[in-house]
């Protein structure tokens, strides 16, 4: 029997690239920027290092699709005329769709039962269906959302499932039953809740009542089927629309959904109440980058709302945010002003979630220096959250702009953050297959001249030399230290003053002397200083330089020069200059102590002289080993 190729099926769902004899391409069910999901066409099977799932095609389907074991199966033949052994599966997840499938049946079964007593019986048309009527529901839109209605009476369901021959330990299960067998979901209006394949995984129940004490809604606990952080209430009605209007409107309710559907807005669904999770939010963004959140006009939470939305701009969605009138909900205001006034005002109102946040914190932080202070944080925070460069820089220009501070600070503080993430990030991206490769701030700096390329000045410190002038040229102008205002050029001629012609090789001599010159007449000292001087050798250098990334980074890993992260070097500028620096003193140290070894060796016979060279030289090697340690070199004297 022919099998389904695996490749295929998954590729019509994710970008696959070519990696050896697999495949690979970014995991569909955790967020990540560098591919870990791994499918392998010989093995049949699709694993993902990053969040450990993986499995044959049909499981893929399943799991993508949320589908059951048949659907899946079905699917794979009708579309690409193929079947699966049922022998492939173990018999251990075959027992476990088997539950999901029967879960999936009483719930079917108790949907049902909920929409009858609501259409059918006296009581559920005289409270349950007219509270929906008056709410402006249309029947078209109930049988669409398969809204029902539970009665008061204490077993209704659980007695009908059983005489139906539905197993009781799998309606207590569902929480359809509670543990003294009564009906969980009574007297109450009924919300039946979907998965992305329509199928119903839970139920939310309102109560009509005006008490206070009674909670307005409850809900089905959570089962195999129904992982509440992996939810969004009416995906399976909205997601078509979301991939059309490449947009997903996000509100908080049921009713919400329910309302703007009827409306004709239907890319809408609802994260139920709470925060956003990450989730629900890789879920939407199988069909959209674009995310236009809806609050209410007079919500309480909405600061704490906005923070969690950081975690959108993590998983490179773009997020709009609307605040609707004082005192509406989208289901009142759009039962208000009909669908396109509803659809002018989301227009007009949607404002970029971080200029929405800016504002919002502005107003708080009115005249508060350290409210300021941490609003700049804050929105710092979320800026570097963005991983397109271009948008960064400018959202950093516009909130600069916003809060009136410079945007050089704004550009320091998002640095900051982003090399901070990234030396995370470096660490967690070990992938398993690479364990065993040493990390590279572990290892031991080799002190031993770097072999020189042919055609270059030959010098025993020429490695570390270049390493600074490639900082200079590279990162000079960047912010070292944002409090002392001090750029990076600053910082390393500053500490080099003493040493400039110390510089053994002429060229970089020059070029240090040159800048340094430079920047105590001009103050700053940015690349096109370099571009643009007047001997071409020095051009001829920032050029090569400023070539990113293969001409330099080929054998980075080698020397050692960059050790942090797997990010391009330039953007752990700090850490890399502080290195270089340190490396370059180490070397000359070095230096100055076999310099100092040999004038010892040649004062044997002037007492008070050697007594000197000797002090010196225990000084020199206490700051020379001191600084090997801290670089982790092993020196050889
Ligand atoms: P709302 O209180 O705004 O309810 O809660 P709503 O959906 O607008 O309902 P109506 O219009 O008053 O009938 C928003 C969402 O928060 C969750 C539900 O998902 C609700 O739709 N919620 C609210 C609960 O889960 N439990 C509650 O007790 C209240
Ligand atoms: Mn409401």
């Amino acid at each position: 029997m022919e099998t389904a190729k695996i490749e295929e099926v998954i590729g019509d769902f994710i970008n696959l690239k070519r990696r050896g004899v697999n495949l690979i391409g970014l995991c569909p069910f955790h967020g990540e920027k560098t591919p870990s999901f791994t499918v392998s066409p010989t093995k049949n099977i699709y694993k993902c290092f990053g969040c450990g799932k993986g499995g044959n095609a049909a499981q893929f389907i399943m799991e993508h699709e949320q589908y059951t074991f048949p659907e899946a199966l079905r699917y794979l033949a009708q579309k690409y005329g193929i079947e699966l052994a049922e022998q492939e599966i173990s018999q251990e997840a075959r027992e476990s769709f088997q539950l999901q499938d029967s879960l999936f049946i009483i719930n079917q079964f108790a949907a049902h039962f909920f929409e009858n007593q609501l259409i059918n019986t006296e009581k559920g048309k005289h409270i349950g269906l007219s509270y929906f009527q008056e709410r402006g529901f249309r029947e078209h839109t109930i049988k669409k959302f398969n809204l029902g209605f539970a009665p008061e009476q204490y077993d209704a369901l659980t007695k009908v499932a059983q005489q139906n021959g539905y197993n009781i330990d799998l309606l207590r299960k569902l929480g359809l039953t509670t543990n003294n067998d009564r009906d969980f979901f009574r007297d109450r209006v009924m919300f039946t809740i979907h998965n992305l394949s329509g199928k119903p995984i839970a139920f939310a129940g309102r109560t009509l009542q005006k008490d206070k004490k009674v909670p307005k809604y409850i809900n089905s606990p959570e089962t195999e089927i129904y992982v509440k952080n992996k939810v969004l209430y009416g995906i399976h009605l909205a997601k078509q629309a979301i991939r059309k209007a490449d947009e997903c409107i996000l509100v908080e309710g049921y009713t919400d959904v329910i309302s703007l559907h009827q409306a004709g807005i239907e890319n809408v669904v609802a994260s139920s109440g709470t925060s956003l999770t990450i989730g629900q939010i890789q879920l939407i963004k199988r069909y959209t980058p674009n995310i236009k959140i809806l609050y209410d006009g007079d919500s309480a939470g909405i600061n704490a709302a906005l923070r969690g939305l950081d975690l959108i701009l993590e998983q490179d969605m773009n997020v709009k945010v609307v605040l609707l009138p004082p005192s509406e909900d989208p289901d009142s205001y759009v039962q208000k002003v009909g669908s396109t006034g509803f659809e002018n005002y989301i227009d007009q109102q949607a404002k970029d979630f971080i200029f929405f946040k800016t504002n919002l914190l502005i107003a708080a932080s009115a005249n508060d220096p350290i409210k300021k202070t941490l609003l700049i944080q804050d929105i710092v925070g979320s800026i570097a959250k963005i991983s397109d460069p271009i948008k960064r820089s400018l959202y950093v220009r516009e909130c600069a702009d916003l809060m009136n501070v410079k945007e050089i600070l704004l550009i320091e503080e998002v640095n900051k953050l982003l090399q901070r993430q990234f030396k995370k990030e470096g660490i967690e991206r070990q992938k398993p297959e690479e364990i065993d490769r040493p990390i590279a701030n572990l290892r031991v700096v080799k002190t031993e001249d770097e072999p020189q390329t042919e055609g270059e000045v030959t010098g025993q410190d020429t490695f570390q030399e270049q390493d600074i002038v490639r900082i200079l040229m590279t990162l000079g102008h960047h912010v070292f230290d944002v409090s002392e205002n001090m750029s990076v050029a600053e910082f390393v001629l500053g500490n080099l003053e003493t040493v400039l012609d110390s510089f053994e090789h002429p060229l970089y001599r020059t070029i240090v002397t040159s800048a340094y010159e430079h920047l105590v007449a001009h103050q700053f000292l940015s690349t096109s200083f370099y571009l643009e001087h007047a001997n071409p050798e020095i051009r001829k250098l920032a050029i090569h330089f400023a070539t990113p990334p293969y001409e330099y980074s080929q054998g980075w890993e080698k020397r050692d020069v960059y050790l942090q992260t797997q990010e391009m070097p330039e953007q752990n500028f700090t850490a890399d200059s502080v290195q270089a620096l340190k490396r370059f003193t180490l070397k000359k140290l070095i230096r100055r102590c076999e310099e100092n070894h040999r004038k010892i060796q040649h004062a044997s016979n002037e007492p008070e002289q050697l007594m000197t060279l000797l002090k010196v030289q225990q000084k020199l090697l206490e700051v020379r080993n001191n600084l090997a340690k801290e670089l982790k070199t092993v020196v050889f004297s």
